[in-house]
């Protein structure tokens, strides 16, 4: 066998082991190469084994001083794109005023849906890519970002837009998802907005994106509202996925699990007939801990789902009102505590898991044929990538076998 490179010395390579999303007991199951290498041809795993077993020849060989090595995260879940800021919610809410409540009187997403629609092209691009780098330097090789600030028709196009473009910047590969958030405060433009949603703006993002995710809640869409928009993407040949059972359970996850959605996403108000239900089905329960942390809300019942057999999956949920959350290692970390995941079974949760809730099968796992994105830790031991608070644990990051400077 011939390489590109070979990297070699690492104490403990770690990663889920075949394709697809790992429910249940099997979320728990990693597998723990000792004194490990792993070759790279063309950005794709060519070969990982113990290093002695090695019996090739590669170009250029690496030395990794034995630390640990695990798959290069992936964040299925961002609004990285947004203009403005939400300290006044924070403030507000500090003192007890409501989430919700805030985003009834026309604040929180509203207020940045009033600053990003301002913003040009150029200044959404420059204000997202820092936020992207620190994904990337917390360890996140993909990330899935969704405009949802815009809300105008030409708005949400030019977020997806930066998107386009901050991919042209950005070593790790990014997702773009179409995020409809809210509808129009007066009551009476819901039905042009939905149109305008359904007959323009779905059907001219299409070349942008491969989903299409809505608010499903007392404060967002209702249930034929969402139905209505996740069918028309689906009749465009877009996957669908939601936001839903966040402050109340209104029919969003039941609705993810008929349609097939790659994921429903929050959760954190799910009840009993809600887990059987995606347990049941191959949709993603993705949980956002950084939202737990920063509202307050009620934990996302991740065991309870791993018992019922759902495959959960983290994200960081980054965005600037409920989740200013900047690295992808801290969501890892946060699931551990909050949600109450072993260390094994948040890196599934942040690998492949991850990955079947962009719906992409070669990612998020170290073994022959996958893009080669992984992290190099500063330890031999890989559970400090799930221990640390508040330090980067990784010390490379290698996206398609390159290493990310
Ligand atoms: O995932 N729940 C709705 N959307 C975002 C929050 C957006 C915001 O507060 O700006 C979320 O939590
Ligand atoms: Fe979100």
């Amino acid at each position: 066998m011939n390489a590109d490179i070979l990297f070699t010395n690492i104490s403990q390579l770690v990663t889920p082991i075949g394709a697809g999303a790992r429910g249940g007991k099997q979320q728990a199951e990693l597998q723990i190469t000792p004194n490990a290498a792993f070759a790279v041809q063309d950005g794709l795993i060519a070969w990982v084994g113990r290093q002695n077993d090695w019996t090739g020849t590669a170009r250029e060989v690496k030395d990794l001083g034995g630390c640990a090595v695990v798959p290069g995260l992936i964040d299925p879940h961002t609004h990285a794109v947004w203009a403005g800021n939400r300290l006044a919610d924070f403030e507000a809410r500090a003192s007890g005023m409501q989430y919700e409540e805030i985003l009834r009187l026309g604040g929180g997403i509203r207020s940045s849906i009033r600053d990003t629609s301002a913003a040009s092209l150029e200044q959404l691009v420059d204000l997202a890519l820092p936020r992207l780098l620190a994904l990337q330097s917390s360890g996140a090789t993909t990330i899935e970002v969704k405009s949802g600030y815009g809300f105008s028709l030409e708005a949400e196009l030019r977020c997806l837009e930066a998107i386009k473009i901050l991919q042209s910047k950005l070593q790790a590969h990014l997702e773009p998802t179409l995020l409809i958030h809210v509808p129009p405060q007066n009551a009476s433009e819901r039905p042009a907005y939905l149109e305008m949603v359904c007959l323009e703006l779905i059907p001219q993002a299409k070349p942008l994106v491969k989903a299409v995710d809505v608010f499903i809640e007392r404060e967002a869409f209702n249930l034929l509202e969402t139905r209505r928009i996740l069918e028309t993407a689906q009749n465009h040949g877009l996957a669908v996925k939601l936001h839903a059972d966040q402050f109340h359970c209104v029919g969003g996850l039941e609705l993810g699990v008929e349609l097939g959605a790659l994921s429903v996403d929050h959760l954190e108000v799910s009840g009993q007939p809600q887990i059987a239900l995606i347990a049941k089905s191959q949709t993603i329960a993705t949980i956002l801990p950084g939202v737990t942390l920063h509202l307050g809300l009620p934990v996302a019942p991740a065991r309870a789902l791993l018992e019922a057999g759902a495959a959960v999956a983290i994200g960081t949920d980054l965005n600037p009102g409920s989740s200013p959350v900047f690295s992808s290692q801290m969501a890892l970390a946060l699931g551990v505590r909050l949600n109450r995941l072993t260390p094994a079974e948040a890196l599934v949760a942040c690998t492949v898991n991850a990955a079947a809730a962009l719906g992409l099968p070669n990612r998020g796992r170290l073994e022959v044929g996958c893009v080669a994105d992984a992290l190099v830790l500063y330890s031999s031991n890989w559970l400090e990538l799930a221990y640390l608070l508040g330090v980067n644990p990784v010390k490379t990051i290698l996206i398609a076998g390159q290493e990310v400077l």
